[in-house]
């Protein structure tokens, strides 16, 4: 990398008398740079001094960043002035700083970020910023900049890539019952109705049966004999938690947002109340005046709220593995055009099991799972289905797009029903109705979680009760007697539901 900086300091007064010592002090300033950093080049010299004003260049070669040497520089010159000549450092100003460095492959479009002009040639990129803070330089906002660059072009490499997919394992092939859509086949019956918003449907009791049905199937089957501890947590989700997992910068397109009420103050709230009762219309300019901006949004997965609940805690040995799941909180994703049945909605119901613990009982964890979620859907449901390692969600909800590697310690499986309602095995797309996956120490960091001894990692496994009904019946049908036995030892038969005339 090649860093060129251009800095100009402000005094508090006249510096011109004091020439020759400031430029002792650059001078020795530029030595200890050199011997601290030998191994980089890098260079500070004084291009002009001019009444209260010095005009800094400072270049560096390597990984060394000239803008830390200018803040060390304000530092010690700060004191020494002030000891010396009583002289304050009014400011700096960074004028132009310009960062050139190489890519592994060339940019296939050009590439903007915030802050700086980027230009590139090849694979040697250019960023060009003018005008900088002091506060930016601290921040460390220049080397994210130049992490999102070197994002962005690996992106541009991933797009149009197909999702990394890995198979498993696959059970026998099974006859399915029919191959109709079952969602639209249960809103003519009546069990289902499309939602007052778009994406959400509302759910009367034949499928709310079945839907809580899944519910206990899976926490009677899977999480109560693994030793999972109910919790139940907020679905609202402040910022914060969602900028230390990623999402904030993965998915902000995909948030249902929540604004507060600035006031509960019924004066305040006058003329909206009157206007309503008069026009019976929402006056949406009266409301923005009492509605804050939003600063959290609807769950989008259990997990990260479970993590912050651990922020900065020391776990007993004696506690891990940790093993916990929520099934209150509704998760809210806007699908846009993605939604389809009650299979991909933007309103779902889940269960989340989350699991902190050292690797060795995760990857036990992780077999034991495996083991009772087949005894599911192998012995309960009877249904066709197969594992598939794949791009681990964390990587997907933070933006990320590919990835190449399998990873046998960390990553995410996702289970994959067959529907026969969309075409063939072969060509169509399977459901993916349930995921499980390690993720290392990705959130215990983020979240600075600790044991007594042990280094912590961590999972969660997402259980869809939309998706594990509607994978179901597209195998077996809407029809109790022609459910497999497993499944009617947990439901023999639907509730009689609401007759309408
Ligand atoms: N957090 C994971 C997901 O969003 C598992 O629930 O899919
Ligand atoms: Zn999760």
């Amino acid at each position: 990398m090649r860093f060129d900086l251009e800095a100009h300091f402000t005094f508090s007064s006249d510096i011109s008398s004091i020439k020759k010592d400031m430029e002792k002090f650059i001078s020795d300033a530029n030595e200890d740079l050199i011997k601290k950093h030998y191994k980089e080049i890098a260079n500070i010299e004084i291009f002009k001094i001019e009444k209260n004003s010095l005009f800094l260049n400072i270049v560096s070669y390597g990984n060394f960043r000239p803008h830390n040497a200018l803040l060390q520089i304000k530092n010690s010159l700060g004191k020494e002035l002030g000891k010396k000549y009583h002289i304050g450092i009014r400011e700096i100003d960074i004028h132009d700083y310009k960062i050139e460095f190489g890519l592994e492959q060339k940019p296939l479009k050009d590439i903007s970020i915030p802050f700086a002009k980027v230009k590139s040639k090849g694979k040697q990129v250019t960023i060009i910023l003018q005008n900088v803070s002091e506060e930016f330089l601290r921040r460390n906002y220049i080397d994210r900049m130049i992490k999102v660059v070197k994002e962005k072009v690996e992106n541009q490499y991933y797009e149009g890539k197909g999702e990394f997919w890995e198979s498993i394992w696959e059970s026998e092939e099974k006859k399915p019952i029919w191959a109709k859509d079952p969602t639209e086949e249960m809103v003519d019956l009546g069990w289902l109705k499309q939602g007052p918003t778009k994406g959400k449907w509302f759910y009367r009791p034949q499928i709310a049966a079945i839907l809580r049905t899944m519910e206990e199937i899976a926490i009677n089957e899977v999480l109560k004999p693994l030793g999972f501890q109910e919790i139940i947590e907020s679905y609202v989700v402040p910022f914060d938690i969602w900028l230390k997992t990623g999402h904030l910068e993965g998915m902000p397109g995909e948030f249902y947002y929540v604004a507060e009420p600035t006031t509960r103050d019924v004066e305040k709230w006058q003329r909206f109340i009157d206007l309503t009762k008069i026009t019976k219309e929402i006056s949406f300019d009266e409301l923005n005046k009492n509605l804050s901006t939003p600063h959290a949004g609807i769950c989008y997965a259990q997990c990260p709220v479970i993590y912050w609940s651990f922020k900065g805690k020391t776990i007993s040995e004696k506690s891990l593995p940790i093993l916990v799941y929520d099934k209150t909180a509704v998760s809210a994703r806007y699908e846009s055009g993605g939604r389809h049945g009650i299979e991909r909605v933007d309103e779902f119901h889940r269960i989340e099991p989350v699991y902190i613990g050292t690797r060795e009982q995760l990857l036990n964890l992780r077999e034991k799972l495996l083991e009772r979620y087949k005894h599911v859907f192998n012995n309960i449901f009877d249904l066709e289905w197969r594992m598939a390692w794949v791009t681990p969600w964390y990587m997907q909800q933070a933006g990320k797009i590919g990835d190449d590697s399998i990873q046998q310690d960390t990553g995410t499986i996702d289970f994959e029903a067959y529907m026969p309602y969309r075409g063939s095995r072969k060509e169509s797309e399977w459901l993916e109705f349930l995921n499980l996956s390690i993720l290392g120490d990705k959130y215990i960091k983020a979240f600075n979680i600790k044991a007594q001894k042990s280094e912590l990692w961590s999972g969660c496994s997402g259980i869809g009760l939309e998706r594990w009904a509607i994978a179901f019946l597209a195998q077996k049908g809407l029809d109790p007697k022609k459910w497999p036995p497993g499944f009617k030892s947990y439901m023999k038969e639907l509730p009689k539901g609401i007759e309408f005339l």
